[in-house]
């Protein structure tokens, strides 16, 4: 992968992308393209959350009128009681693709999300009926973890009474983040699948307690945890697809962060998504983690395109090539508004990528 210079893929499918609106909309959206990408599923915690079916497709429209034809949009929906059997046949109606479940609490924007999940069980069912995804942020609240054990690891159980109640209802474990995880997501059936961070590949806890701008959810946990996911991304297993959780948060909440105070969870990585996460398969070649055999064309092919279009019955290929170079660019620190009043800090600023077109 190092003496690799030049390199030809489909564009990339990112299956979990965090696009905000208003002014912060208008300046990450246009950065889909620029990390390769054309397909993306869409997170609805916007302010106020995106519970109706209008409120998604005004949404969408939004999006669709910065990008234009450039990037496909698979929307979803907030899970909230007001989300009933009905609103799920008509969302399913108006081609909304999935509903996101947040326990309540867990993350940004997450005050209205899920206090008990078996309260939730028509609509799911609703879902598994009319074929539309349900998308887990795997994690359970702090005071429901027990010692010792990831706020993840702790939500897994749940994930398998779900596919277990639901057995035909497609589910993804959005960026899984422990090898328990991995093997969990494994244990289930096809319709279960996870996506994959490209931060998730390079970050551990050690960066992500004390870096704002590595600071996310789920955190990133161990070396070994890292090194899991790595090896789940060139697999070449359908189930694993990648799904970025770009995350931006204003610059200032990052860096102005009150003492005793936390920064917003969140990793920006939209304008190199594609980029990061070649750097990151590179350096876990030079860990000895995986080979350069490994890293073969068919299996990030699989991972970045086809795997979660395929997951999201898409067409498996897309039209769109990009080529990707070694030219000496770097990754910039930040992208800004033109009137300069938004700015979000990027990670691995300064790190050394692939040139994109
Ligand atoms: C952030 C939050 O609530 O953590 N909200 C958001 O991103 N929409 C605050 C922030 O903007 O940093
Ligand atoms: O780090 C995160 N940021 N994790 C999430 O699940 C939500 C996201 C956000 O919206 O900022
Ligand atoms: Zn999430
Ligand atoms: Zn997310």
């Amino acid at each position: 992968l190092k003496t690799l210079q030049r390199l030809e893929l489909p564009a990339a499918a990112d299956m979990h992308v965090h696009l905000r609106q208003g002014d912060m909309m208008k300046l990450v959206a246009p950065t889909v393209v620029k990390g390769g990408v054309d397909t993306v599923f869409v997170m609805p915690n916007l302010v106020p959350p995106l519970t109706t079916v209008e409120a998604v497709l005004d949404y969408k429209s939004q999006l669709q009128a910065i990008t234009g034809d450039a990037v496909h949009y698979l929307m979803s929906l907030f899970l909230h009681p007001s989300v009933t059997p009905e609103v799920i046949a008509q969302a399913a109606k108006a081609g909304i693709t999935g509903v996101k479940m947040y326990p309540q609490g867990v993350t940004t924007n997450s005050e209205n999300g899920v206090a008990s999940i078996e309260a939730f069980y028509d609509t799911f069912a609703a879902m598994e009926e009319h074929d539309m995804v349900l998308n887990l942020h795997g994690e359970v609240l702090e005071s429901l973890a027990p010692e010792g054990t990831t706020l993840e690891e702790a939500f897994l159980p749940t994930l398998k009474k779900l596919h277990e109640k639901f057995p035909k209802l497609r589910i993804v474990l959005e960026h899984c983040t422990t090898a328990a995880a991995v093997e969990a997501v494994r244990a289930c059936g096809p319709t279960v699948g996870a996506t994959i961070t490209a931060h998730h590949l390079y970050l551990t806890s050690h960066e992500a307690c004390c870096d704002p701008f590595a600071f996310c959810k789920p955190i990133p946990k161990k070396p070994t945890d890292r090194d899991a996911l790595v090896k789940a991304v060139v697999s070449g297993e359908a189930k694993f697809f990648f799904g970025s959780d770009s995350a931006p948060h204003p610059i200032q909440t990052k860096t102005e962060v009150q003492p005793g105070g936390k920064a917003p969870a969140g990793v920006f990585t939209q304008p190199y998504v594609t980029q990061l996460v070649l750097l990151a398969l590179e350096e876990a070649v030079e860990r000895g983690v995986i080979t350069d055999e490994d890293v073969m064309q068919e299996r990030l092919e699989g991972f970045l395109s086809r795997n979660g279009r395929r997951f999201y019955k898409l067409p498996d290929e897309t039209q769109k090539k990009i080529v990707l170079e070694r030219k000496g660019e770097t990754i910039a620190q930040s992208v800004k508004s033109e009137d300069g009043k938004v700015e979000v800090g990027i990670s691995r600023g300064g790190a050394e990528v692939f040139s994109l077109r």
